[in-house]
């Protein structure tokens, strides 16, 4: 992916990371559209930062998804990234049957609501030469979170999805460049996390990922080193360690 000259579609880019990548990616010099539910910060973003779009999208809704689909086609036919990073993570007590709805929520939002947009804005990224589809996974994708047993699922399922969907799109007629992003424990609202010392300083984790992500344009995965022990786990036997780790937070 090239760092500047884009144009950017973000979801979930009224806060946290989805943000913080927006404003980043704007001031490196491309185009940025941010997407989201709460249409107050919508506002918000688009008066503290002049040449930001905003756009009104739930992900869990075809027909929001579709008129963005519509506006974005429209406003700014050349669209050549969209960046998967609206996501949901709730605890869930698999013993409490309150827990499913927030299960389906999940599935929801997080698979279904990227697989959608994926679907949705594919045909306006293939041919572009230079296009990109950035999903953002997670490190528990690859070992789970026991407590956020429906949300490490989720993102256990984008990393494959993101897996054959590089493949897919990797032949020169499509063109597509698949990046995935996983980040660590990042101290955002997402899980209240964001006065945790444990989780990494949000500058931090986007200083990291964009210099991983200009030194390796190419790159599959975008992995800070604080996620990497995670990441690599299954790989170098330290799964059950690593899992008992987290069973123990
Ligand atoms: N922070 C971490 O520790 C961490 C670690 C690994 C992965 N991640 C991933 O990073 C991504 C961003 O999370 P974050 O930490 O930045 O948390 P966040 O600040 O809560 O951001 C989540 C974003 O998703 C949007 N969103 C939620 N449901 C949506 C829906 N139905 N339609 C459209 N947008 C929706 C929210 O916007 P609206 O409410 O305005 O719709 C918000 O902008 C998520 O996919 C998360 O799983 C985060």
């Amino acid at each position: 992916m090239k760092m500047t000259g884009n144009t950017i579609l973000i979801t979930g880019g009224t806060s946290g990371i989805g943000l913080g990548l927006a404003l980043r990616l704007f001031e490196a010099g491309n185009k940025v559209v941010v997407a989201g539910r709460r249409t107050e910060l919508l506002g918000e973003i688009m008066a503290e930062h002049p040449g930001i779009d905003a756009l009104a999208l739930d992900v869990a809704d075809p027909d929001s998804i579709a008129r963005a689909r519509e506006t974005v086609a429209a406003s700014h036919p050349g669209l050549n990234v969209l960046v998967n990073n609206a996501g949901i993570m709730l605890r869930e007590n698999l013993l409490d049957p309150a827990g499913l709805p927030v299960a389906e929520d999940h599935i929801m939002i997080n698979l279904l609501g990227t697989i959608r947009m994926t679907y949705a804005f594919l045909p306006l990224l293939v041919g572009k030469g230079d296009a990109v589809v950035m999903n953002v996974t997670s490190a528990l994708a690859f070992v789970p979170f026991p407590v956020t047993p429906t949300y490490n699922a989720t993102k256990s399922a984008l990393h494959s999805f993101s897996e054959s969907l590089r493949i897919q799109l990797a032949g020169a007629e499509a063109g597509v460049q698949v990046i995935e992003v996983v980040p660590p424990g990042v101290r955002t609202t997402l899980l209240g996390q964001q006065d945790d010392d444990h989780a990494m300083p949000l500058d931090d984790f986007l200083t990291e990922t964009l210099d991983l992500l200009r030194e390796k344009p190419d790159a599959k995965e975008l992995v800070v080193e604080r996620a990497r022990f995670i990441r690599d786990a299954e790989a170098n036997g330290s799964y059950d360690n690593v899992l008992a780790m987290l069973s123990s937070i």
